[in-house]
């Protein structure tokens, strides 16, 4: 992958020192890094929550909480020690994001940790990264040891008198280790699954303590945040949703690849400019705005700003901003079946309707999209979806579910289809898809 993909309407915040060398510290310091850090250090824990709440920056993993009043939540006197964790473990399909920023600005999420150290005054911070990010470890671990080196962590940071370490770890490859809480047992070296909240990891989170868990891309995001001033930032995106948001754009573009564009951005030019539209004359079928677990688009629902707001009002989610196309070419049923398949697979198999649910999910899909299906099908693989929903231990199971409802409600008649002609009428080999 190119360091970013560009368009005239990109607006490099985050990717500012993407493809510029700043992997290592020395042109990081070049290209004002660090800066952000010192301002920091000369700010109350409160300014620094402040700063961040007025830029409205919201988290960038999938559910866009405001980052500043998430921090505002950790209490100020703690018995146990307090933590920034940031969470790299960017498995939703269709998100690229993170790999980037850990790639080629390294150190962005170094200062980032430290700043949200400091609001919270924490000694020590978890760089949390995805089993199959493993290569990245280097580059990360490099840019750690730089900062050690500079006396940017470790003892007396920048001569302040405050001491602060960061740890880099990998998962072992497991999507629901992306969940935070679940992140934070396998990061504790258990199995990697969910803990029962309340209490929030806010107040009670890694080994006890008060913890601060964001994504990496809202991390990276801070210290720009402080480079450019709040209010700039927030002047970017739109009403409660400030700055920018690196997209993923996959599936049938002409121009796929990671762009930052301003929060609010609209999909349809987001697909038929910046992507370049769609290949071979083809026309647009549906739309996934935010990873696999968001509820997908069709082509007449896309004339819309990408926020958390606004793609929440037309009945889906932001989510991790992995945007997939697909045209008119494409399977529904099949790629709910491969969407399933993969849910199925990552559950951690806790709770009933999750580790139950997905698996006849799974069945029904194959049998439909196979040609075995009968009549009742359909509305049983949509009943079960619903019965999953609000009903599962963690959010796994309704990222399963709610994406199957959307294909079903907005794509039936191809499941009818399938039932009609016995098997895919796009296929004409009745296999079953996928691994
Ligand atoms: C099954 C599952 C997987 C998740 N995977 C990720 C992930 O890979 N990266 C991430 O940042 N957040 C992921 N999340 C969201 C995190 O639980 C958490 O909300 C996020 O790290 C908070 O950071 P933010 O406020 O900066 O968005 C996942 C959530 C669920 C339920
Ligand atoms: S919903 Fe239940 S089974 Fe599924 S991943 Fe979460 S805890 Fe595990």
């Amino acid at each position: 992958m190119p360091p970013i993909s560009t368009h005239p309407d990109s607006v490099p915040v985050v990717s500012y020192r993407f493809g510029k060398g700043a992997t290592s510290i020395e042109r990081y310091l070049e290209l004002e890094g660090y800066e952000a850090a010192k301002k920091a250090l000369t700010m109350t824990p409160d300014a620094i929550i402040g700063e961040v709440k007025a830029s409205n920056l919201r988290g960038r993993g999938g559910a866009g909480f405001p980052t500043g009043l998430k921090w505002s939540f950790v209490p100020k006197q703690s018995a146990k020690p307090k933590y920034v964790l940031v969470n790299g473990d960017e498995s939703e399909p269709a998100t690229c994001k993170d790999r980037l920023i850990f790639e080629q600005d390294p150190h962005a999420v170094i200062e980032g940790v430290i700043i949200a150290a400091l609001s919270i005054q924490a000694r020590m911070g978890f760089i949390y990264l995805r089993g199959e990010y493993r290569y990245l470890l280097k580059i990360m671990e490099k840019a750690v040891d730089e900062a050690y080196a500079k006396g940017f962590l470790g003892k007396n940071i920048f001569g302040s008198g405050i001491d602060f370490d960061v740890v880099t770890q990998t998962g072992a490859g497991a999507y629901e280790v992306g969940e935070e809480s679940a992140l934070m047992e396998s990061l504790e070296g258990k199995r990697g699954i969910p803990r029962i909240r309340p209490p929030f990891p806010a107040v009670v989170g890694l080994y006890g303590g008060p913890t601060i868990i964001n994504n990496a891309e809202t991390i990276a995001t801070v210290p720009h945040i402080f480079r450019i001033g709040a209010a700039e930032y927030a002047k970017i995106g739109t009403e409660r949703n400030g700055g920018t948001r690196l997209f993923c754009l996959s599936g049938h573009l002409e121009r796929p690849g990671v762009y930052e564009l301003p929060m609010g951005y609209n999909l349809k030019k987001m697909i038929y400019e910046v992507g370049g539209g769609i290949p071979n004359g083809k026309k647009l079928k549906a739309v996934v705005p935010g990873g696999s677990s968001t509820p997908v688009l069709t082509a007449d629902e896309i004339d819309i700003g990408m926020d958390f707001d606004q793609v929440g009002k037309a009945g889906s989610m932001l989510g991790s901003g992995g945007v997939v196309v697909l045209d008119e070419t494409v399977c529904m049923v099949e790629f709910a079946l491969r969407t399933m398949k993969f849910y199925r697979h990552e559950s951690c198999g806790w709770c009933i309707p999750c580790r139950e649910g997905t698996d006849w999910l799974e069945k029904s899909l194959t049998r439909v999209h196979n040609g075995g299906g009968v009549d009742k099908d359909i509305d049983n693989i949509r009943y079960l979806a619903e019965n999953m929903l609000g009903r599962t231990f963690c959010p796994l199971g309704d990222a399963a579910a709610m994406p199957t409802i959307a294909f079903v409600q907005k794509f039936r008649k191809e499941f009818e289809d399938h039932l009609e002609g016995r098997g895919c009428p796009k296929h004409r080999v009745q296999e079953p898809v996928g691994v």
